[in-house]
Formats: structure tokens, C-alpha cells, sequence
């Protein structure tokens, strides 16, 4: 399968970031530098632009195709934006026009037959967005109990058949552990095939592939970590822009946004603030933007992807 960076919902993730000549833009999920390369494009001549990923070959990657064409402007870091609060201060980006998140994973993590992301790639279960750190999903695999497995597949996946799945995996250890995407995906379709017409349009090792994933990357705990330090980032004026691709994800992003924009988090029965907290942001996309038909049909990655973005108020 050959990888392509196809940036998602690009035209709108431009129009919300609004990204002008001579501001300072964060990209924290470069991948395969498909936003990166139009900021830069819009920020021309003198806008500069922090890029992080914890992916290493995708921050080679990006230098390598970036690089020369955008020279200093374009200041790249293996990092994940969990750290985004140390990282971007030491890289000169302390206060910043505008902040994109393109959560999950890219198109070159998803054909990369080494890493074991893809249902139909296949390769051994790895999954780390970072391959520094971390431990691999086969790992989980091999030594999670049923219980812990069963718990991690409801949680992170919703998966219905999340306790049959589990037992099999620990039932497979005797004599052959699931250990490469391949196996994982076989024994799913044994034990729990799903619904034919559903199976048309969803492999019945979708939620288990996604669960495993956020879990190893802890993506769901990142996440968190990596919006409160944006906002803290963002100088009045500037725009914060998520794109989502599970419900999970969109839950945090829309419930962040929500916690941002009241301020005041006293309970209800308090009848006057003691918190003292005022909004920090303001929301720009009400509810949410999704891609159209056409998009989705020329970038099946679109499919499910939904973008938040919100305003950086005066404190
Ligand atoms: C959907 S891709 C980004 C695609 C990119 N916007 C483009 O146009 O090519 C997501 C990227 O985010 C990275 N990523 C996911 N979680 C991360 C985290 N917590 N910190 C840093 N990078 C992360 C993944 O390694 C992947 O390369």
C-alpha cells in the first residue's frame, strides 16, 4: 500500500487557524507534514512554525521533504505534545498565533508493515507511536490477565464482545500468543465474526485494533495533558484547532472546550464563584466540522474525522 499524506479537512483546519505572516504556529502531530507544509505556505515569508511528533522517522521524514524548501522557519522536534509545555518554551515558542492537533495516526504508520497498526498491513504488534519508549501491544497481549485485557477493550475500544476476545487471547498463550496483526486479526474473526452487513463496511478487529493502540500510547491521558498546556500557550486571539477520529477523543476535546469557555468551575449549589476562574476560551466551530462526501471519497482516512477549534480569550 503506498503512504500518502493526505491532510484532512485541510481547507478548513486554514480557514479556522487563520495563519498569518510573521505569527508563530505549533503543529503538535506533524506525521507527514500535510498542515505543516500549508501553514508555512501561509505564513510566508517570516511565520515560523514548531513541529512535533513522537514518531522519529516522521520527524526525519518531514525534515527531509521540508527542510531545505522552508529552511529556520521550520523548527522540528521528537517529542510527545504531552511535553508540550517544556518543549515548545525551549524551542523559542512560548507564545503562539495558533495550535493544530491532528490526533491519531497517519497513513505511514498505517502501512508501515513493521509496526503492526493496520488491520490489513498486518507485522508484529508494536503500535508505539514512539518505538523509543514504552511498552508494545504484543507485550499487553502477553502478559495483560483476562480481566485486564477484557477492561482495556471495553473502555478504549466500546468492543461488545470484549470479554470473548479477551479469554481467547489468554486461551492462545498455551501454545500459540497472538503476536503479529495477522494473528490478532484471525482470531478476532473467529470468536467474534460481527454482523455480515456490518463486516461490509467495519472489520470486526476495528475497536480492538483502536483500543490497543490508545492504551499503548496512552493517547486519552496525552491528550489531556497536551490541551491544557495549549491553552496556556496561546496568546490572546489565538486559535486552537483539534481534529478527532473516535468518540473518545471528540468526548475530551468537546468537554475541554466546554470547561474552558464557562471559567467558574464551583458546583451549581454555590450560589457566588469562589473559584475565581474566568473563560480562557471562546468556541469558533459550533457544534463541530466534518468532512463532506467528496472528501471522505478521495481520503477514506476523513472518514470519521471531526474538528473542533476555539479562540484564545484575554485572561
Ligand atoms: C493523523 S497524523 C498527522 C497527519 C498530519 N497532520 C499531516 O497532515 O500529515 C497523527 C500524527 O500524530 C502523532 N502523534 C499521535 N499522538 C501523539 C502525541 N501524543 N505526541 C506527539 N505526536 C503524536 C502520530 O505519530 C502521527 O504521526
Amino acid at each position: 500500500m503506498k503512504a500518502e499524506h493526505l491532510p484532512v479537512l485541510a481547507t478548513e483546519v486554514m480557514s479556522m487557524l487563520a495563519p498569518a505572516p510573521g505569527s508563530l504556529q505549533i503543529d503538535a502531530t506533524v506525521g507527514g507534514g500535510g498542515h505543516t507544509e500549508r501553514i508555512l505556505e501561509a505564513t510566508d515569508p517570516d511565520g515560523r512554525l514548531l513541529g512535533l511528533d513522537a514518531d522519529g522517522a516522521a520527524i526525519a521524514r518531514v525534515d527531509d521533504r521540508l527542510g531545505p524548501r522552508f529552511g529556520d522557519r521550520l523548527v522540528l522536534r521528537r517529542a510527545n505534545f504531552r511535553e508540550l509545555r517544556d518543549v515548545a518554551p525551549d524551542a523559542g515558542f512560548s507564545a503562539v498565533d495558533g495550535m493544530l492537533f491532528d490526533l491519531g495516526l497517519s497513513s505511514f504508520q498505517l502501512a508501515d508493515a513493521e509496526r503492526g497498526f493496520g488491520i490489513r498491513t498486518g507485522g508484529p504488534l508494536d503500535m508505539r507511536f514512539d518505538a523509543t519508549r514504552g511498552v508494545p501491544a504484543a507485550e499487553l497481549l502477553a502478559s495483560f490477565t483476562t480481566a485486564e485485557l477484557t477492561a482495556l477493550f471495553k473502555r478504549y475500544g466500546e468492543e461488545p464482545q470484549a470479554g470473548r476476545i479477551a479469554r481467547a487471547i489468554v486461551a492462545a498463550r498455551a501454545t500459540t500468543p497472538v503476536t503479529t496483526a495477522e494473528e490478532l486479526v484471525a482470531l478476532v474473526e473467529r470468536v467474534a465474526p460481527g454482523n455480515p452487513r456490518v463486516r461490509r463496511r467495519i472489520h470486526p478487529a476495528t475497536r480492538i485494533f483502536q483500543a490497543l493502540r490508545i492504551a499503548v500510547n496512552a493517547e486519552l491521558d496525552a491528550l489531556q495533558e497536551g490541551l491544557a498546556a495549549a491553552v496556556d500557550l496561546l496568546r490572546p486571539g489565538g486559535r486552537l484547532v483539534v481534529l478527532s477520529y473516535h468518540s473518545l477523543e471528540d468526548r475530551i476535546v468537546k468537554r475541554f472546550f466546554a470547561a474552558e469557555r464557562r471559567g467558574c468551575v464551583c458546583p451549581p449549589e454555590i450560589p457566588i464563584c469562589v473559584c475565581g476562574r474566568n473563560p480562557r476560551l471562546r468556541l469558533v466551530t459550533r457544534p463541530s466540522l466534518t468532512p463532506t462526501a467528496d472528501e471522505v471519497a478521495t481520503n477514506p482516512r476523513a472518514r470519521s474525522a471531526r474538528l473542533r477549534a476555539a479562540e484564545r480569550l484575554a485572561a
